[in-house]
């Protein structure tokens, strides 16, 4: 595969140093991608190991965040953009909840031009994605406003991309792309979800039409203008979704703040999260009309979204991603899922990992000496909350069958291995480590190796 071959060149551990030296993030280039592209991956890498050389590469960090409105009646912000043409992106469930109706009729107040496409789909298509960028030129919108779940948010982005520059392949975006996207529109989101953090990410996934493969991409242009946290929008989720979502979110949290490229900010989101997602998630799921609970839930994803956004996201998401490539598992489910076996494998023999988990642990109450055995209470912790929301806890139990993994498992096991987020992992893992992850993931066990 073209990952091995790439990997000879560019080791995770070198990567991040060039990560490191030239703060540029370029998460989405170790990606690898059919054999045929590699050499201009490799290209890329070197030129950036030259430049970064003699110095003409800027040597700072940056935190990159959109404005975000929140709190009761955020909605009302709407008032305030400016612009013409607003092509609002959701799709048909969203609709008939009637919440693009509710931006519409604020814009058409103030003399905007609006229309509604409800087109987009669970794990977007390059193919929908296009739907949506066509959309955008015929209307000629001028403003973008994105109201759904991460799906929704990622199609509107991804389109964004190509209304901007129809040429460019959205599997070839690099986070060095000039693509000046606010020449033609700027970008609202408005999340109908609590977790996937898209609103303030500078990050898109999707899904490849041949191969139904997830893929990640980045772009610092990609972070929306305004992000509005309207509790109100929220409100309809079910027990089921909400859990799954506050999983997607936690998991955000927690990767955010062991991500090789973490940082000081980054990490003060993600502690933020993780002390607010244990202490709000349950009251969410419980209690399905408590509005201050989904507010709540909505900063938490947000501030989940903001670290991994400026750090990375890491190996529960690779096994995510490619989960649900190959069996189709929501996303949160699947990262929720490997997200305790994947803190249980990152400490083990990675006192770094262990430590920061064990930072984490202690937010929610932990008193452990020893990070390693902190490390196996928080992964315990996670489980816990998990159940007291509903949430499974193995593949088994999220429905898989036996057959659908042995099936699937070697492609799993690839998928995973061309992930980019694999390459911020604390801990290096090979093909069979992955795969024995997988097979305790199957099952629930807790990983001991
Ligand atoms: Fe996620």
């Amino acid at each position: 595969m073209a990952y091995r071959i790439y990997n000879k060149y560019i080791s995770a551990k070198t990567s991040h140093r060039i990560c490191r030296e030239t703060h540029l993030s370029i998460t989405s280039h170790l990606i690898t991608e059919p054999t045929q592209r590699i050499r201009t991956r490799e290209a890329y890498f070197s030129d950036i190991e030259f430049s970064t050389k003699r110095g003409q590469l800027d040597m700072v960090w940056w935190f990159n965040v959109p404005k975000i409105v929140f709190g009761e009646d955020a909605l009302s912000e709407l008032e305030k953009i400016q612009g013409s043409r607003a092509l609002i992106i959701t799709d048909e469930m969203i609709q008939r909840l009637g919440l693009p109706t509710r931006v519409e009729e604020i814009l058409k107040k103030r003399d905007w031009q609006v229309a509604i496409w409800n087109g987009a789909e669970p794990d977007p298509r390059v193919s929908v994605v296009k739907m949506a960028a066509a959309e955008m030129e015929k209307f000629g919108a001028d403003m973008i406003v994105a109201v759904g779940g991460g799906s929704v948010m990622d199609t509107a982005k991804a389109a964004w991309v190509l209304y901007a520059r129809p040429e460019m392949r959205l599997d070839e975006l690099t986070p060095f792309d000039t693509l000046n996207l606010r020449n033609k529109a700027r970008l609202v989101c408005i999340p109908t979800t609590a977790g996937t953090g898209s609103e303030a990410t500078r990050a898109i996934v999707v899904r490849e039409d041949e191969t139904g493969r997830k893929f990640a991409t980045i772009n610092p242009e990609l972070t929306a203008d305004l992000a509005i946290l309207e509790p109100t929008f929220v409100a309809g989720l079910s027990r089921e979704m909400t859990a799954y979502t506050g999983m997607d979110a936690l998991t955000h949290a927690v990767e955010g703040y062991i991500s090789l490229w973490k940082n000081d900010f980054s990490d003060a989101c993600s502690m933020r999260a993780v002390k607010m997602i244990f202490e709000w998630l349950p009251k969410s799921v419980d209690a399905l009309d408590d509005l201050q609970a989904r507010e709540k839930m909505l900063v938490a994803a947000c501030l989940a979204g903001m670290s991994f956004s400026n750090s990375q996201v890491c190996i529960a998401h690779s096994l995510g991603h490619s989960l649900g490539s190959v069996l189709r598992l929501h996303h949160g489910l699947a990262v929720g899922i490997a997200l305790p076996h994947t803190i249980e494998y990152n400490s083990h023999d990675c006192p770094n990992a262990a430590t920061q988990y064990q930072e984490l642990a202690e937010l929610i109450g932990v008193r452990e000496v020893e990070p390693e055995s902190a490390a196996r209470q928080f992964a315990h912790r996670i489980r816990e909350l998990q159940r007291a929301v509903g949430f499974p806890q193995s593949l088994i139990e999220a429905g898989v069958t036996k057959k659908q993994f042995q099936d699937g498992l070697e492609r799993l096991v690839e998928y995973t291995m061309m992930d980019s987020s694999i390459t911020m992992t604390p801990r290096e893992i090979q093909s069979d480590g992955i795969r024995r992850l997988y097979e305790h993931m199957f099952e629930g066990r807790p990983v001991d190796f």
